[in-house]
C-alpha cells in the first residue's frame, strides 16, 4: 500500500519503519526541508523515504496522522487540498477530541482511530529505539472508516498485534483516564512514573482517577471504579523509569497535550455538571507553566 506518515515523531518512525520492511511503499510529512529523511530503527540498517511529497500525499492509500494532538487540526487543514477523499486517515495520538475537527475537515474520507501502547525513543532525529513491545487498536469514526477493517491485517502484518474494536471510544477512554492520572502529575512534580505509587501522590491520584471515572460513566463508558484504578496503577508499574510524554514536554518547554487530555476530560465534565475541581486544578497548573514560556 502506498502510506504516508505525517509527523514521524517516535511512533510515526517506529511505524513507519515496520511498514517499510513489510513491503509497503511509505512516505512522510515532516516539519524538515529535506526532500529524503532517514529513520534507522533500533540496530536494523536506515531506511531513506521521501519527505513533504504532494505527489506521494495524494496517491495515499492510508494516511496515518501520529502527531501529536495539538498539532492535527492545524497540519491537515494546511493539506486537505491534497488528500485525496478516497485515502483512510488513521489517527494515532495520546488524547481525545481531535476526530470531530478532521471529520469536519474531510467528510468523505474513511475515518480511524487508533492507540497503542507501543513504547518508542528518538534518541535523535534519524534514530528510533523500539523500547516496548506493546498492543495496537483501530476502530472507526465514520460509516466509510467501518469498511476499514482489512487495515487491522496489513498493520499487524507490520507490528503485532494490531486488532479491531467495535467501539474505540471505549478504549480512547480507558487510555485517556491512565493519562490523565500519569501525565499531569508527573509533569508537575518533575517525577518518573513509578514515583506516583509513593503515599504521598496517592490522595491527589486516588481523587483524579474518581472524577474521571464519574465522567466516563456520565458519557456512557463501561467502566468499574476499582478497575480504573487498577489499570492505572498497573500502568504506573510497568513504566516506573519512564518519563511521561507530558512531563518530558513540560520539561522541553514544548506544548502538551493538556487541552486533550485533562482539558477533555474538564470539558465534558462541565456538559454533564459534574464538579472536577482535582482535574480542574491540574489543567490550570500545567497550562500556567505553558503560559509562563
Ligand atoms: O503519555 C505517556 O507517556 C504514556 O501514554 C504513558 C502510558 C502515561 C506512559 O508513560
Amino acid at each position: 500500500m502506498n502510506i504516508t506518515v505525517i509527523g514521524p515523531g517516535a511512533i510515526g518512525s517506529l511505524w513507519a519503519s515496520y511498514l517499510t520492511e513489510a513491503g509497503h511503499s511509505v512516505n512522510v510529512w515532516s516539519r524538515s526541508f529535506d526532500e529524503q529523511i532517514r529513520i534507522q530503527r533500533d540496530d536494523h540498517d536506515a531506511i531513506e523515504l521521501a519527505n513533504n511529497n504532494i505527489n506521494q500525499l495524494n496517491n495515499a492509500d492510508v494516511i496515518l496522522v501520529t502527531l501529536k494532538a495539538p498539532y492535527v487540526t492545524q497540519v491537515l487543514s494546511t493539506l486537505v487540498e491534497h488528500i485525496n477523499s478516497d485515502t483512510i486517515l488513521l489517527l494515532m495520538h495520546n488524547g481525545m477530541g481531535t476526530a470531530s475537527d478532521v471529520q469536519q475537515m474531510l467528510p468523505a474520507n474513511p475515518l480511524l482511530l487508533a492507540t497503542t501502547t507501543h513504547g518508542a525513543y528518538r534518541p535523535s532525529s534519524k534514530q528510533v529505539l523500539h523500547t516496548g513491545q506493546g498492543k495496537t487498536l483501530f476502530g472507526a469514526v465514520n460509516e466509510s472508516g467501518q469498511q476499514c477493517q482489512f487495515l487491522v491485517d496489513v498493520f499487524n502484518h507490520a507490528l503485532p498485534t494490531v486488532d479491531w474494536h467495535s467501539n474505540i471510544e471505549q478504549a480512547l477512554w480507558n487510555k485517556l483516564a491512565i493519562n490523565c492520572a500519569i501525565n499531569p502529575l508527573t509533569a508537575l512534580y518533575a517525577i518518573p512514573n513509578g514515583h506516583l505509587g509513593q503515599s504521598q501522590y496517592r490522595a491527589q491520584l486516588d481523587s483524579v482517577i474518581d472524577e474521571v471515572c464519574q465522567v466516563m460513566q456520565a458519557e456512557g463508558i463501561e467502566v468499574e471504579n476499582s478497575e480504573l484504578h487498577a489499570s492505572v496503577h498497573d500502568v504506573i508499574r510497568a513504566t516506573s523509569d519512564n518519563y511521561s510524554s507530558m512531563q518530558q514536554d513540560i520539561a522541553h518547554q514544548r506544548l502538551s497535550e493538556i487541552d486533550f487530555i485533562t482539558g477533555y476530560v474538564v470539558a465534558k465534565a462541565a456538559q454533564h455538571r459534574i464538579d472536577v475541581p482535582s482535574n480542574t486544578k491540574l489543567y490550570q497548573a500545567i497550562k500556567q507553566i505553558e503560559q509562563s514560556w
